[in-house]
């Protein structure tokens, strides 16, 4: 697949995307929503890639949230087993382009088999060292606010520490996966504007870029554009403009 480097700029990190609008990609063409959902995993391979050649470090992606099962019945099964077979067939890949891939989110609602099939890809992959790929699945902001929150209950009871000494940094080494930074951009394709109970706590400071185009149709163009669009932006933190020139 044909790539440039985006020149010196500064590339994000920790790319975070909501990949949305499968299921009307599928109906602009007269196609059953799944159809959709099956273009968008092309689309992830190819993210997936240029993340890598650009010098992404961590590309998290929303596959599924806490609030997806709520869909029709025969979307969730479809869903599952695309998953399945996604993650069945593009192992060997990442593994071969020395990507390692981690699942966040609660996969004990998950089948078996499907549990097994991701500690398998998490094992086959875990000592690659180039781009680290999050998929979250039955992933949510709150769910994982709340079981930090119970973790750090459950110290506080034992005794471990007193609740007034909790801080921001145990609250964050509490979350489901403390060693990675927080996401310096956030793409959500498919024209809505919203995060969408993703990764509320990790995106305080992260920077938002949003477009129209369905999650199938996106591509190395419009993420070279979002990282281009990255780089002339002004991370303040909280300071004001000429304290982070200084
Ligand atoms: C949102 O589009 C998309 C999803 C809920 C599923 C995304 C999942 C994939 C692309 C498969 C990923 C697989 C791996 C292995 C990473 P939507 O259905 O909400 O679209 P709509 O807003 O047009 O209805």
């Amino acid at each position: 697949m044909p790539s440039r480097k985006t020149s010196r700029e500064r590339i994000p990190e920790h790319v975070a995307i909501i990949m949305d609008g499968n299921g009307r990609w599928a109906q602009n063409r007269g196609k059953p929503r799944h159809a959709g959902h099956r273009a968008g995993v092309e689309t992830v391979r190819e993210v997936m890639e240029v993340c890598g050649q650009q010098g992404v470090r961590i590309l998290t992606l929303f596959a599924f949230s806490s609030e997806n099962w709520r869909r029709p019945k025969t979307e969730v099964k479809m869903l599952m087993e695309l998953f399945f077979t996604a993650l069945n067939r593009e192992v060997r890949r990442m593994k071969k382009r020395n990507v390692r891939l981690r699942i966040i989110g609660d996969i004990s609602a998950f089948s078996n088999k499907l549990q097994k099939l991701i500690r398998d890809s998490e094992r086959l992959t875990a000592d690659n060292d180039g781009l680290l790929l999050q998929v979250a699945a039955n992933y949510g902001g709150r769910w994982d606010i709340t079981q930090a929150a119970r973790k750090l209950a459950a110290r506080a009871v034992a005794g471990e520490l007193r609740p007034e000494d909790i801080t921001e940094e145990d609250m964050a080494a509490s979350l489901s996966f403390p060693d990675v930074p927080d996401p310096d951009l956030f793409i959500r394709t498919g024209g809505e504007m919203r995060i969408s109970n993703f990764l509320l706590w990790q995106c305080a400071y992260t920077e938002l870029w949003f477009c129209d185009t369905l999650w199938p149709d996106f591509g190395e163009r419009e993420l070279l554009e979002a990282f281009h669009d990255y780089a002339g932006r002004q991370r303040r933190f909280g300071r004001i403009a000429e304290q982070v020139e200084e």
